[in-house]
């Protein structure tokens, strides 16, 4: 089928069977552009949570934000085009590893990412985002919070906070988000000194220590909006310039390295959303008790920020 073809079916069947498709702010150009909504992790859950009309929720991202999306709207039928949009990070952190850390810090709070699976959700005290990390962790009761699994969001917490954080395991991160150097930033920097560096959490100290905003995918799509710059050197997965760019046609948006994509983000297409929607191929859901424990961390988040 040509993409003009999948379009037009993705949208019969959308209507058909009351689907939603919410995509993520590093989707290809292609699926962004024909989902219900785009948006940052928080923004995707939110989402998911308020969605009411729809039967089906299709979560064009990685596993765990689909898993998200079944924990705070079990009864939705929930989607993700392809088995292999997995988030290493989230690998990273098993529940053996939790319960070493939990047998050696004993009482001190879980913090954990939503880059994680429900059944590490499970066992933590409440989850966070990056857009709302340092919120959290200054909201949790304690002067000291375990925080896992990305050492470098990890690390941005503890710049930000008095409390003292653990980061557990001691070097989880971001396959993605390592490609981004200091070197290449220092470079564009002397190629285009008007131009702001805006970068992720999940970037190395030295890369954040570089830039003049930190934040979510969303709170840096946001800055882009209001600020004045002509022009800005962004240090996040490539597929946040395709919004970048719509939402503004006279600014020019430059990526702090060409390397810096998430193949698992996509792995999504228009194709494997089209069977997706046809075939209501791959359900996610996550068993009765994790659940329970996973998205009472989850809502604790949201009431949090
Ligand atoms: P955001 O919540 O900023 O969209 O980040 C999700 C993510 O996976 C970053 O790599
Ligand atoms: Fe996971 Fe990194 Fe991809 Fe985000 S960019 S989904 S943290 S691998």
């Amino acid at each position: 089928m040509s993409t003009e073809e999948l379009v037009k079916e993705i949208g019969k069947l959308r209507k058909e069977k009351k689907a939603v498709i919410l995509a993520h702010n590093y989707q290809r150009p292609e699926v962004q552009d024909i989902a219900d909504y785009v948006g940052d992790s928080i923004e995707l859950a939110r989402r998911a949570m308020d969605e009411k009309e729809a039967k089906i929720l299709v979560v064009a991202a990685v596993d765990f934000m689909a898993e998200n999306a079944f924990l705070l709207n079990p009864t939705k039928k929930i989607l993700i085009p392809s088995l292999y949009a997995h988030c290493p990070m989230a690998r990273m952190l098993s529940l053996d590893d939790i319960r070493r850390y939990r047998k050696k810090y004993l009482r001190i709070p879980l913090v954990l990412y939503v880059n994680t699976f429900a059944e590490a959700k499970a066992s933590c005290e409440v989850c966070c985002t990056s857009a709302n990390a340092v919120k959290i962790v200054e909201r949790v009761e304690g002067d000291t919070i375990i925080f896992g699994p990305d050492c470098n969001l990890a690390e941005y917490v503890q710049e930000k906070t008095k409390k003292k954080i653990i980061p557990i395991p001691e070097h989880g991160f971001c396959p993605t988000h390592s490609v981004f150097d200091i070197e290449s930033i220092r470079l564009l920097k002397e190629q285009y000194p008007d131009a702001p560096v805006l970068v992720h959490p999940e970037c190395s100290r030295e890369v954040r220590h570089s830039a003049n905003f930190v934040g979510s995918t969303s709170q840096i799509i946001r800055y882009a909006q209001e600020a004045k710059a002509k022009r800005y050197i962004i240090g996040t997965e490539e597929g946040i310039l395709h919004r970048l760019r719509k939402d503004n046609p006279n600014k020019e948006f430059i990526l702090a390295s060409v390397l810096g994509i998430c193949p698992n983000m996509k792995m999504n297409t228009l194709e494997n959303i089209y069977k997706s929607l046809r075939d209501e191929v791959y359900p996610v859901t996550v068993p009765k008790g994790i659940a329970t424990r996973a998205r009472r961390a989850l809502e604790r988040m949201v009431e949090l920020s």
